[in-house]
């Protein structure tokens, strides 16, 4: 039983989540202070506080979720993308999160099924092309490219060509082609406002059917109210699905290569299980029936979770790991280390996507699984990003092996997501 007040914690300051050595700064102080630690963070002059206890976690993200609030990393994620749900707090969350929730239901994410379908045969014809030609794609690129093409047409449908029709250019496009999420970014990005607008404006005079995301934003009710979004809060939310859908999808699907690339038994065992469900448009049931390469899915999201890093802040006096936590305390939480933590996986630091079958799956702790965080702010996009992984990588095993095109090593960058530092560059083999 703990009883002293204050967690261990190292003497030099750090500011964690500031630079890529946060995740070294993790891996060490976990090794020397265990599950509750704290950090001087320089930049603030305040401690943050770390835990990494399944049972603790669950406290702040879901038993006590009401103490706390989103933390000091959304300040950041605020600059890019407004008051959307992502950033945004108490009733005007709730009262967003109702709003779009339904959108997000099995039922209408089973309709993406052909658009899915129709991006990736678009993607395998240039990955074909690449095969012949003998030259290696830039995987990072080409995934970071599919996963918006996926979220701005299931957000805006057909306007995206029509757009793309008026100006020549797809005016989203800087989102993919420019990796930085650095000020200069925001500017830009948050100048996609008036194209968002000018959509939203014609739709509401031209009264068009469309199924999109934002059709089904448009036609929401507050369900007290009966009032739809306005157009300012309409926006925030557009521009936070398009972030939100793309990076971390593209990051999980770059690593998914990656370990494929680096396991070929694994990548024949996905091959083979391609094989044998070769229906071309799969529905969400049959996406979700490729129990293998959900699992190898789930294995890269275990081991390189995009969200990294969860931050939030306590609002009243609470209690984790044995330590008291004081009111408008930074609690941060980083799924990277809990699914690595070795209390809870066997041999962590390997790839082995079985252990998200059979009795290991079974008797794992709940919460030591988060890529997706867990309680009433947990992803909203879940199975959305789960339904076209599968379907991404069924569709490209079908056809194609990837192998590495250099032997350059794999350098971790920790920014709002994690992904490779360098582009990765992959030969494309045709099967
Ligand atoms: C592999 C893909 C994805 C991963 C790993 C992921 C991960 C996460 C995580 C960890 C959070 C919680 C953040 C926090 O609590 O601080 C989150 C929230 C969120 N995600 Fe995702 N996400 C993915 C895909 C998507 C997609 C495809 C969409 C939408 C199309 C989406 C939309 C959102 C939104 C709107 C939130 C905020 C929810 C709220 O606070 O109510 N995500 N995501």
């Amino acid at each position: 039983m703990q009883t002293a007040a204050i967690p261990p914690g190292p003497t030099e300051g750090f500011d964690l989540g500031g630079s890529d050595e946060s995740l070294i700064k993790l891996r060490e102080y976990f090794e020397q202070f265990g599950n509750t630690y704290r950090v001087f963070a320089p930049s603030r002059g305040v401690y943050n506080y770390v835990i990494n206890h399944p049972d603790d976690i669950k406290r702040v993200l879901l038993s006590n979720h009401r103490n706390y609030i989103k933390g000091e990393g959304i300040d950041r994620v605020k600059i890019l993308l407004g008051t959307g749900i992502m950033t945004s707090e108490g009733d005007f969350w709730r009262r967003q999160r109702r709003m779009m929730q339904p959108s997000f239901h099995r039922r209408v994410i089973d309709q993406f099924s052909a658009l899915l379908h129709e991006i990736n045969e678009h993607y395998a014809e240039r990955w074909s092309a690449a095969a012949a030609r003998g030259q290696p794609i830039n995987l990072t690129e080409e995934v970071s490219e599919l996963t918006l093409e996926i979220v701005l047409r299931s957000i805006f449908g057909a306007d995206l060509a029509r757009l793309k029709r008026q100006s020549g250019v797809n005016p989203f496009h800087v989102v993919a082609k420019e990796q930085n999420r650095d000020l200069k970014f925001a500017f830009r990005f948050r100048s996609l406002t008036k194209v968002a607008a000018e959509i939203i404006e014609t739709r509401r005079r031209e009264q068009t059917e469309h199924f999109d995301f934002l059709s089904m934003l448009m036609a929401s009710r507050d369900r007290e109210t009966d009032e739809p979004m306005s157009n300012r809060e309409l926006i925030d939310e557009l521009l936070t699905l398009i972030v939100a859908g793309h990076e971390t999808t593209a990051a999980a699907l770059t690593w998914t290569w990656y370990l494929l690339s680096q396991h070929r038994v694994v990548a024949q065992q996905i091959e083979e299980e391609t094989d044998r469900y070769s229906a071309q448009t799969l529905s969400l049931g049959a996406a979700e029936s490729l129990k293998y390469t959900h699992q190898v899915i789930q294995e890269a999201l275990r081991l390189y979770p995009p969200g990294w890093l969860l931050t939030r802040r306590s609002l009243e006096a609470d209690e984790l790991g044995g330590f008291p936590i004081a009111a408008r305390t930074d609690v941060f939480i980083s799924p990277y280390m809990l699914h690595r933590h070795p209390d809870f996986w066997s041999q962590p630091e390997d790839f082995k996507p079985e252990r998200f079958a059979g009795d290991d799956a079974a008797e794992r702790h709940r919460f030591a699984y988060i890529p997706f965080a867990v309680g009433p702010r947990h992803c909203i996009g879940e199975n959305i990003a789960m339904f076209e992984m599968l379907v991404h990588v069924h569709s490209m095993a079908r056809r194609f092996r990837l192998t590495r095109a250099d032997n350059e090593p794999i350098e971790l960058e920790a920014h709002i997501n994690l992904r490779p530092r360098s582009n990765l560059m992959m030969m494309v083999n045709k099967r």
